[in-house]
């Protein structure tokens, strides 16, 4: 068993190590008129159990509406609006995805509570969301601090496995998944960003 966890801890580090080596080889086959760059990171889909910690930590209500920067399948969205019945909307740059994201909404009949957008997420005016799912590398966390200040007082930020450099978090968790048997990372924030304090960890 300890072989079977230990195999699964490496082959989950080697995946997200591999993340900036793909990027530097950005998918230009797989652009299309929209798109006008590849995405900044691979696609690896959170574990649905994952997810529904994930859900649990946003305190999400009925009337918010939860972002999915880089949304991947659209998984977290389609989550959200079949547990809380809110509304949703996905944003992926990589039209394989968007196209998988939509048929994953169709699937699941959530057409009226959630929308799938082929955009380039550091391009988003972020003003009308409650909520923020991130599964992105560090750099790119970073990167989305100045749209991320923008947003409404109150509104949470749930960033998996990777935080956002220089941001003081609400609440960290870690929680195994019994889906992949490896730990996964969970950091919760709220709106406004405030700076971390040099003696926080
Ligand atoms: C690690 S996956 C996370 C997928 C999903 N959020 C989840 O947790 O299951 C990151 C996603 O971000 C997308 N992505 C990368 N760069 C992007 C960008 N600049 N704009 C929009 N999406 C991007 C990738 O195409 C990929 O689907």
């Amino acid at each position: 068993m300890r072989r079977i966890l230990s195999f699964l801890a490496i082959t989950a580090v080697l995946v997200l190590t591999s993340w900036e080596a793909a990027d530097a080889a950005a998918p230009s086959s797989k652009k299309d008129a929209k798109s006008v760059r590849g995405p900044d990171c691979v696609y690896v889909g959170t574990p649905y159990d994952v997810i529904d910690k994930m859900l649990d930590l946003a305190s999400i209500r009925k009337t918010d509406v939860v972002y999915d920067l880089g949304c991947g399948d659209g998984r977290i969205v389609v989550a959200a609006a079949r547990r809380f019945g809110c509304r949703g909307v996905g944003y992926d740059i990589d039209p394989q995805r968007i196209q998988e994201a939509l048929e994953n909404v169709d699937r699941n009949r959530v057409k009226g509570l959630v929308g799938i957008e082929q955009e380039d997420i550091f391009t988003l005016d972020l003003g009308r969301a409650d909520v923020i799912m991130l599964y992105l590398l560090p750099s790119m966390n970073k990167r989305l601090i100045p749209q991320l200040a923008k947003l409404k007082p109150g509104s949470r930020i749930v960033a998996h496995n990777y935080d956002i450099e220089g941001i003081a978090r609400e609440e960290s968790v870690t929680f195994r998944s019994l889906e992949d048997g490896v730990n996964h990372y969970i950091y919760v924030y709220t709106a406004p960003l405030k700076k971390k304090d040099a003696t926080e960890p």
